[in-house]
């Protein structure tokens, strides 16, 4: 399985990516800004790398139109999103019907868009987390495929929740490419998507704050 990543700066999932041992192939790190630190991180492992920079475009649709173009050069099975910010047009995500996913930060469909952690902490939630998703035209709202639930602690700032959700991202980032490169996604009719063999009998319950409070 072929696989692009697309990246905007950090690039700690698409770390996570590379390092997971995965039965795929990398063709390429594709990012919209030349300053991502990620760039050197894919280049370190051995990963092509390209930029396409979306101030050289005039508009979303030409950039859209180019950056598919670069992408189809590698003719990917699979397109991820991994911090890269930028909405999408229709027809670049329609291009990719099935094969584009995205990680968001928060618990789908709660917290959509930016500044997740501060939203999270300012709605006084309790659990908090992280979303591997298909990315559909409508932003953070696509078919959900795994999700990872951490607590929200009561001395909890935006940059210590974002820390204890991204190692969460880190974990389940791997494991939903890795269920698509064993072909055990579906998508059933009613749009909803499963893992065939999934653990469903396994199911953890996170409750937070936790019941042995004394
Ligand atoms: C992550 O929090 C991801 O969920 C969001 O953007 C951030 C990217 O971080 N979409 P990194 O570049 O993967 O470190």
């Amino acid at each position: 399985m072929k696989v692009v990543i697309l990246i905007s700066g950090r690039g700690s999932n698409m770390r996570a990516l590379l390092e997971a041992d995965l039965p795929v192939e990398f063709a390429c790190v594709i990012s919209n800004r030349a300053e991502a630190k990620g760039l050197e991180i894919a280049a370190a492992h051995g990963v092509p790398t390209g930029v396409l920079k979306h101030r050289d475009y005039p508009d979303r649709a030409a950039y859209d139109t180019a950056l598919a173009a670069e992408i189809d050069r590698h003719e990917p099975d699979l397109v991820i999103l991994a911090g890269f910010m930028r909405v999408l047009s229709d027809a670049f995500v329609l291009h990719y019907e099935r094969r584009l996913i995205n990680i968001h930060p928060a618990l789908l469909p709660a917290f959509p868009g930016l500044d997740t952690h501060e939203r999270a902490l300012a709605a006084g939630v309790k659990l908090h987390g992280c979303t591997v998703h298909f990315v559909t035209p409508v932003v953070d709202a696509g078919p959900i495929l795994v999700q990872a639930a951490v607590p929200v602690l009561p001395d909890d700032t935006p940059a210590s929740l974002a820390a204890r959700v991204l190692e969460q991202e880190h974990r389940i980032y791997p494991m939903a490419m890795r269920w698509f490169a064993e072909g055990r996604v579906i998508w059933r009719e009613d749009g909803r998507v499963f893992v065939r063999g999934g653990t469903n009998a396994t199911c953890a319950v996170l409750v937070s704050p936790s019941p042995d409070i004394a």
